[in-house]
């Protein structure tokens, strides 16, 4: 397919109580049901080497983490084998119910929403010292349905920051090639509404295929080892592991 094209997502410009956009946040449950989002998300975690699996508590981050319901299917496949988990769900929109807290909680997560724009979070302190304060150091970072919204050097500066404050990074992001895109013109058969028919498209041409998040993150070899690769029919991702502390 021809090189990424980065448009303007239709749910990004609705109210957050538009009942467009909250039936498109609805559609996107049954689209991770297709895309296999939660095993995929899953092999990708349980890949990494060196999570603590008892012991300390881990604290992870989300950037664009939605309403946190992909998550929460992570958390659950996860917490019986896992240290326990401070997760922040950072978004734009204030979308992470007290009911969604509640059901991270009874795996033994604490969920805490953060409604702030990634590149505010990008911006602020925390990045230049990897050991600097616990607030502004996580052990892993996780992206899904996020980074293709972004491009060029505002997409470079997120990948920095996600870096300079993380010791781990897994994104899952729709794969830009034929078989998605073909996907996202099927998206109908789900029942999605239009703007989830439309945005669908949208995201197969802002996604990503071969190296090109490698290409993009710091230090790849040196301090960080990285596999990017499809998965299932439709996804694309890129994982990060640090291999050498300052
Ligand atoms: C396609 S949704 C994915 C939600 C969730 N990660 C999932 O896979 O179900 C993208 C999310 O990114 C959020 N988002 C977009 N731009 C953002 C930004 N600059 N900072 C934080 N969140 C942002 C949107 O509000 C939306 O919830």
């Amino acid at each position: 397919m021809r090189a990424r094209v980065v448009a303007r997502e239709v749910l990004d410009d609705l109210a957050q109580d538009d009942p467009h956009a909250i039936q498109s946040r609805r559609d996107l449950q049954r689209v991770h049901w297709a895309m296999g989002t939660r095993a995929i998300l899953l092999r990708g975690l349980q890949g990494m080497s060196e999570l603590p699996q008892t012991g300390k508590r881990m604290r992870i981050l989300e950037l664009g983490a939605g309403d946190g319901s992909l998550m929460l299917g992570v958390a659950r496949a996860l917490a019986p084998t896992w240290a326990p988990v401070d997760l922040t769900l950072l978004d734009t929109q204030s979308l992470i119910t007290q009911e969604t807290v509640a059901n991270y909680s009874d795996v033994g997560w604490t969920a805490t929403a953060c409604v702030r724009d990634a590149f505010d979070w990008a911006a602020g302190p925390g990045g230049a010292n990897r050991h600097g304060s616990p607030t502004t150091h996580w052990d892993l970072i996780v992206a899904n349905l996020f980074l293709h919204h972004f491009e060029g050097a505002e997409l470079a500066g997120l990948l920095r920051a996600i870096a300079d404050r993380s010791d781990r990074f897994l994104a899952c992001e729709p794969h830009r090639a034929w078989l998605s895109l073909l996907g996202s013109h099927l998206i109908g058969a789900l029942g999605s509404n239009a703007v989830t028919r439309e945005d669908a498209v949208i995201s197969v041409h802002a996604g990503f295929s071969g190296g090109e998040l490698s290409a993009l993150w710091p230090d790849v070899g040196d301090k960080w080892a990285v596999t990017e690769y499809a998965a299932g029919l439709f996804s694309h991702c890129f994982r990060a592991e640090l291999i050498q502390a300052d």
